[in-house]
């Protein structure tokens, strides 16, 4: 067993105190060095929890021990901490969205590239076991040609008032949830390209940033794929929707089973009209059991601590980095291209 990185967490917010620095405590591959936070009343919380404080990111950046830096500070300090640790010689983890724009993600795969360390970003979603099973099933075709995923995000509160409802600070939701979204969508569609990208967004809540968005990415092999955040959505959608030209596959919430429908006979017999509300329809009288077979799939196994465990062996060269630049650089560049959309009331055909 390879002696575990020692891992400093720029951030004990959120994030950083609540995942990154709980993960290393148990981590089998990472250890704890330290944190810094730039509110000193974070640095006394950490040192009450047993965590060594830097006294500053100089302090963290200078202890030859650290190996990996983690940044978990709000979205527009990301680029500037990234590179001065890649500078100092670390690798880095940066939490999502990496950076605010294409061009800050450029500098940041400069700085990575130029001192030879590692830099990847915190798609911890991509653990989610709602995503891999959509994603194994459109893999394994079950459901033929797919016309439709649709995926979602629904709570009622609004955003929670701090720097995510500051525009200069990198708020807003396409920047908070759709981040993740977008990423599990190119997962899951690994390899195809997007060829339009279709947005509009909310500002219920909040005139400054976007409290909600519906973006849809039309992919080259003819699968529109929606992804919908909302922070005003009392009664939620279900999380996931995929609709195939022999099936449909539906995942209700977090931690429910995926229930699949699939046509099992291509001998369609007429169906009989049922009674609707106030009229008659053949079209969507519901099928019975002898067209059609179902299952369920249970959450399967997934273990977020595979992404520390990746990147601790793509520093050692014994495999890739999972979450790669190129990926990191779709998915900004959807995230844009969806704000252009946005704004112009258009659909931006172009391939990413
Ligand atoms: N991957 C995920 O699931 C996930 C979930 C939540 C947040 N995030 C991301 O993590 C990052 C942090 O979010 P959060 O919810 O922890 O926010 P937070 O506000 O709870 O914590 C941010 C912390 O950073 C500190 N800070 C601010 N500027 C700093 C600086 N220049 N140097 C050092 N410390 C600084 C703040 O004092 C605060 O303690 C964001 O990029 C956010 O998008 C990711």
């Amino acid at each position: 067993m390879p002696e575990k990185k020692k891992t400093a967490v720029v951030g004990y917010g959120g994030m950083g105190g609540g995942f990154h620095c709980k993960h290393a405590l148990k981590s089998d591959v990472i250890s704890l060095a330290g944190i810094y936070d730039i509110d000193p009343e974070k640095r006394s919380a950490a040192e009450r929890n047993g965590i060594h404080a830097y006294a500053s990111l100089e302090e963290l950046l200078a202890d030859p021990d650290v190996e990996i830096v983690t940044v978990a500070v709000p979205n527009d300090c990301h680029k500037e901490i990234v590179i001065r640790a890649l500078e100092a010689g670390k690798h880095v983890v940066c939490e999502k969205p990496v950076a605010l724009s294409s061009a800050e993600l450029e500098e940041m795969i400069a700085a990575s590239e130029r001192t030879g360390r590692l830099f990847t970003v915190h798609q911890n979603r991509r653990w989610d076991t709602d995503m891999l099973r959509i994603g194994a099933l459109y893999r394994k075709g079950e459901l033929g040609r797919i016309a439709t995923i649709e995926s979602r995000i629904h709570g009622s509160r609004g955003i929670p008032g701090d720097w995510r409802k500051k525009k200069e600070q990198g708020g807003g939701m396409v920047l908070d949830w759709g981040v993740h979204l977008i990423d599990q969508a190119l997962r899951i569609l690994s390899g195809v390209p997007v060829v339009s990208v279709y947005a509009r967004l909310d500002y219920i809540t909040t005139k400054e940033v976007d409290d909600g968005c519906h973006i849809v990415m039309e992919f080259e092999n003819g699968v529109h794929y929606i992804v919908e955040v909302g922070t005003s959505n009392f009664i939620n959608l279900p999380r996931f929707y995929m609709r195939g030209e022999n099936g449909t596959a539906i995942i209700r919430d977090w931690d429910m089973p995926m229930e699949v429908v699939v046509r099992n006979t291509s001998d369609e017999k007429d169906a009989l009209p049922i009674k609707a509300e106030s009229g008659l329809t053949k079209t969507m009288a519901p099928r019975d059991s002898d067209t059609t077979y179902s299952y369920q799939v249970p959450m399967p196994p997934s273990d977020v601590h595979d992404f520390y465990r990746n990147f601790c062996r793509a520093i050692d060269g014994l495999e890739p980095q999972l979450i790669t630049h190129e990926e990191m650089r779709r998915v900004m560049r959807i995230m844009e291209l969806a704000f252009e959309s946005a704004e112009k009331k258009q659909v931006i055909h172009t391939v990413v």
